[in-house]
């Protein structure tokens, strides 16, 4: 796979998180509810270490809502606190500020106690490309745009962004790469769409996706292409290949054909990850809790 790393952008976020870290009373990591494990950067954990810690699940739309279920209990369980969101819809976001609150009960009442009840607790947004941090600021914020990008020439110091009267978040965003430890946290990158098509051939990534939805949720499979029956995989028979198969069977239905009578199965790839990212097959999870 031809993936491409990016130091000198990293480099850029730690040195962002180490010198804003002591400023704000809490990091949220907003990752994406599909890939809840590719989209993490283990990363944030020495980074942010000490630090109390909202995970944003992220994308519920676009999820299977079983497995967020077991993705919230499981991030509970580390003492994380979470939300679950569809950023896009602003569904969720209305909890932020309450979240964060109950997150930080504690300090809050110990400000409290100490007469500093106006004090303004401070947060850190971080995550990966893609995965909706700021369509996610500008819906806690109710605002319209959210400046992520350093533009050349343009000075801009950190500003903070105001939720309410006591709660603020850090305008930029921490855009962290995600780690591409093995094989798959690369194709369900890939399969999202947070990184580019071009880390493998558009076919290639369509055969591994087949193959994965036909074991996971065969049924949708079967309805969204208008199959009776997969096709039975061989002894043997590798991922691509047996997705390949399913690529043909899937476009012939659709009437994918070129000369001969073949199917196009680089245009069914092509339609194949855009249904998915579309959730217009359904709502899927590449990745449980272990
Ligand atoms: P980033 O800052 O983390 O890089 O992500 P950004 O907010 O730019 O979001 C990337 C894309 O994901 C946007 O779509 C955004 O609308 C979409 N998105 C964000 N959160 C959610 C969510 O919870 N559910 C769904 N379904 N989509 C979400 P886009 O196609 O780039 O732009 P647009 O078509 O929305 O304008």
């Amino acid at each position: 796979m031809n993936i491409q790393w990016y130091p000198g952008h990293m480099t850029k976020t730690r040195r962002m998180i180490v010198d804003q870290i002591k400023n704000v009373d809490a990091v949220c990591e907003i990752i994406d509810a599909r890939i809840p494990v590719s989209s993490r950067n283990p990363d944030v954990d020495e980074l942010t270490a000490g630090k109390p810690r909202l995970v944003v699940l992220n994308r519920v739309d676009q999820a299977d809502p079983e497995a967020t279920r077991l993705w919230a209990a499981h991030f509970r369980k580390l003492g994380y606190a979470v939300l679950e969101s569809d950023a896009k819809d602003g569904i969720g976001t209305g909890k932020f500020a309450g979240a964060i609150r109950e997150l930080l009960a504690e300090k809050l009442r110990a400000y409290a106690e100490k007469g500093q009840v106006g004090r303004v607790v401070r947060v850190m947004i971080l995550g990966i490309p893609n995965v909706g941090k700021s369509t996610f600021i500008n819906k806690v914020a109710g605002r319209k745009t959210a400046k992520t990008e350093d533009r050349p020439g343009v000075t801009r110091s950190k500003q903070w962004v105001p939720i309410d009267r006591g709660l603020e978040l850090l305008d930029t965003p921490g855009i962290l790469w995600p780690k591409f430890e093995d094989q798959s946290v690369g194709l369900n990158l890939a399969y999202t769409g947070a990184v580019k098509d071009d880390i493998l051939d558009i076919e290639t990534l369509g055969c591994h996706l087949m193959t994965y939805l036909s074991s996971h949720y065969p049924d949708a499979l079967k309805q969204g292409y208008k199959l009776s029956a997969l096709p039975e995989r061989e002894d043997e028979e590798n991922e691509v290949a047996y997705g390949y198969r399913l690529l043909e069977a899937a476009g012939r239905k659709r009437g994918f054909l070129i000369s001969g009578g073949e199917v196009d199965t680089e245009r069914m790839a092509k339609i194949l990850l855009d249904e998915f990212r579309g959730a217009k097959l359904g709502r899927f999870t590449l990745e449980l809790p272990q």
